[in-house]
């Protein structure tokens, strides 16, 4: 602390210090006292300095003013948004447990299909390009045993994603298309472990015939142990070739949807209490070129009349996560979808020319707009009813295309424009989310992408504050603090918390927002993009500091934002406060991204009593770099505690790098 001498000048010479606190965090401070000599200036300010600072510094403070809102909270704030990128799906939310399961559609070689030839047996398998379960699917895989007894089989394996998860007493349901020239040739298919070689389950086919047909059947584990290292064996006790196409294990699955999502995935997800998901993509939903974009016409119906297709994250899509599974996906978590629908733009500076050439493109979007939301007496409703869902999905946003600032060509106005008129001549209510700004009309929402450093998520926080309230709304489509991988680390989490501060703030312009990417599959091979949300392996998964933070944010949210003055704190303190006036509760969301505690005065104006106890939710680490991994998931959780607060005026101390929020009754 340092004063001028009273009635001695602002001189230097007349500068008296006195390390009460420590100066660094105050250097603005000065006191100015009426004029006295040098010693009884020293004799007044005795007494004083040993009151409590408090009385008179200018103490950090945060002060409400719980009665006036100054905004509404958008309720649908916060999302998710996703994509096949990271083995998302294949190999992550979508709980197909066979790899390439319809057979080599990349390579002319297998891929993740060797032969299994126990004892003398002799087998050779390869991929059959001139028969395939259906016109969709061509190939398969030809299996050709020369030799094999019942005492030593033959036949070919399956190494899954990255292994099987084997659990105990755990049900497996199975199934795969198959012909032979061998008809009433046996088909055994086993789960066996990697590293003893013990068949954790096993179950015989048998009915082949000349003719491709589907076959299921149903694996059941006993009490083994938990483990990944499995692999799936399909086998013949006799000579024979039988040909397999489409083969297909599942575990049980969320909400025991056939070909469903993974548990654990969606448990984390539900936990999010996200309002939306934004669907198919991303870059997913553009495809490298035109050819290759998500063509949703062909992800719906049986699998075996999907014919898969290249993704632009370097591996081949299943189209197991076919636009009704994304649909049902919605309903499952009770949240809406934001369509993204395909807008003649793909990443290889491909386009489609406003005008007749973009129609075909613009009747797909409206095709898939009905089979989502049409009733079952539409021609897609009812394509949609004959695929096992006959109730309409709700849907209010559908967004035209994706991150189309990237193409060059600068069609993306007129395109826009087209199916903007063309979707609002039949479906007024829809929500048009634009991905660029446009110039000849005006879009109803924009989407902007953000991918920061955790300095500029920190320094951006208040971006949308002086945004203009005339124009679109807004939908933060994309956005993360990119530090950390495969997943963020707190700092991470403390620069995104400072984002959603901010977003919070304003969300009377932010209609939605969603982190991406969600999904990262962590076994070696499985990320194309560093710092996603949520990680697993084959048979666990976890959530990033950024997720707990997103899980923080979303359960707390509030109906309005209340005035907030934040005062004298360190440069790394940020807030935000909305209040639920129903349920008279504040939420009180303090970020402390510095390594010392910060203490707050909070100053609740506008309302005369507080409940006594509050409760506190800490996220927080010993250093920015802590994080959770798959072997280490629990590092940085949130922690709830119960806090004594003394009334309208209190004081806590939020500790060193932490996401909190507050939760007071008033
Ligand atoms: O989230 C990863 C990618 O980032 C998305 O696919 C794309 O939209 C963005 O560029």
């Amino acid at each position: 602390m340092q004063w001028y001498l009273p009635g001695h000048g602002r001189s230097d010479a007349n500068l008296l210090r006195v390390n009460v606190l420590p100066i660094a965090k105050y250097p603005r401070l000065r006191i100015i006292w009426p004029p006295m000599s040098k010693r009884s200036f020293a004799i007044a300010l005795f007494p004083v300095l040993a009151l409590p600072w408090s009385l008179f510094a200018q103490a950090p403070s945060l002060t409400v003013q719980v009665d006036h809102p100054t905004a509404k909270v958008s309720p649908t704030l916060y999302g998710l948004m996703t994509e096949e990128i990271n083995f998302s799906y294949d190999g992550g939310l979508y709980a197909e447990l066979v790899r390439d399961r319809t057979i080599g559609q990349d390579w002319q070689a297998l891929a993740h299909w060797t032969m299994v030839a126990r004892g003398n047996s002799v087998v050779d398998i390869s991929a059959d390009a001139q028969t395939g379960p259906s016109a969709a699917l061509p190939r398969s895989l030809k299996v050709r045993v020369t030799t094999a007894t019942d005492a030593a089989p033959a036949g070919v394996q399956n190494d899954g994603y990255w292994g099987f998860p084997v659990q105990p007493q755990t049900a497996y349901s199975g199934s795969f298309y198959a012909k032979t020239d061998s008809a009433g040739v046996p088909v055994t298919v086993s789960l066996v472990n990697d590293e003893t070689g013990a068949t954790a389950a096993s179950a015989t086919v048998t009915g082949l015939t000349g003719d491709w047909k589907q076959y299921t059947f149903a694996l059941k584990t006993a009490q083994v142990p938990v483990t990944a290292n499995n692999h799936l064996i399909l086998t013949i006790p006799r000579p024979a070739t039988v040909w397999f196409g489409l083969v297909s294990l599942f575990p049980p699955t969320y909400h025991d949807r056939p070909y469903g999502n993974r548990i654990d995935i969606m448990e984390k997800l539900a936990a999010m209490h996200p309002k939306f998901l934004r669907l198919p993509g991303g870059n997913y939903l553009e495809g490298d070129h035109i050819s290759e974009r998500f063509e949703w016409k062909k992800t719906i119906g049986p699998l075996v009349d999907r014919p898969t297709h290249p993704s632009p994250w370097h591996y081949r899509s299943s189209d197991g996560m076919g636009l009704l599974e994304f649909l049902e996906w919605c309903e499952d978590l009770k949240i809406e979808p934001v369509l993204a629908v395909y807008a003649g733009y793909s990443m290889m500076q491909e386009h489609v020319e406003p005008g007749s050439a973009l129609e075909p493109y613009i009747q797909d979007a409206l095709d898939e707009i009905e089979y989502a939301t049409g009733d079952a007496n539409t021609k897609w409703g009812a394509e949609r009813a004959k695929d096992g869902h006959p109730a309409p999905f709700p849907l209010h946003y559908v967004e035209i295309g994706n991150e189309d600032w990237f193409d060059r060509s600068g069609s993306y106005d007129g395109r826009y424009a087209q199916y903007y008129k063309a979707i609002k001549q039949r479906y007024p209510d829809l929500q048009l989310i634009a991905t660029a700004p446009i110039k000849s009309i005006k879009p109803d929402v924009l989407d902007e992408h953000f991918y920061m450093a955790a300095e500029q998520s920190f320094a951006d926080s208040n971006h949308y504050d002086k945004t203009d309230r005339n124009g679109p709304k807004i939908f933060v489509g994309e956005w993360a603090t990119r530090e950390g991988e495969p997943t963020p680390n707190l700092q991470a989490a403390l620069a995104d918390s400072a984002w959603m501060t901010g977003m919070e703030r304003d969300s009377d312009i932010i209609v939605m927002a969603s982190y991406a990417p969600l999904f990262v599959n962590v076994n070696p091979g499985g990320m194309q993009w560093e710092t996603d949300l949520i990680g697993y392996d084959t048979l666990t998964s976890y959530g990033s500091p950024s997720y707990w933070a997103q899980v923080l944010f979303a359960t707390h949210l509030g109906t309005e934002v209340v005035a907030s003055t934040l005062a004298n704190t360190g440069p790394r303190v940020y807030t935000s406060t909305t209040r639920d006036e129903k349920r008279r509760k504040l939420f009180v969301k303090v970020v402390n991204a510095s390594s010392d505690a910060a203490p707050l005065n909070i100053v609740l104006d506008g309302i005369p009593s507080v409940a006594r106890e509050a409760k506190l939710i800490t996220l927080s680490g010993k250093t920015p770099n802590a994080t959770n991994s798959i072997t280490n998931p629990d590092e940085v959780v949130p922690v709830e505690h119960h806090i004594q607060v003394a009334g309208p005026k209190f004081e806590h101390s939020f500790a060193p790098y932490s996401v909190n929020v507050l939760e007071l009754s008033y």
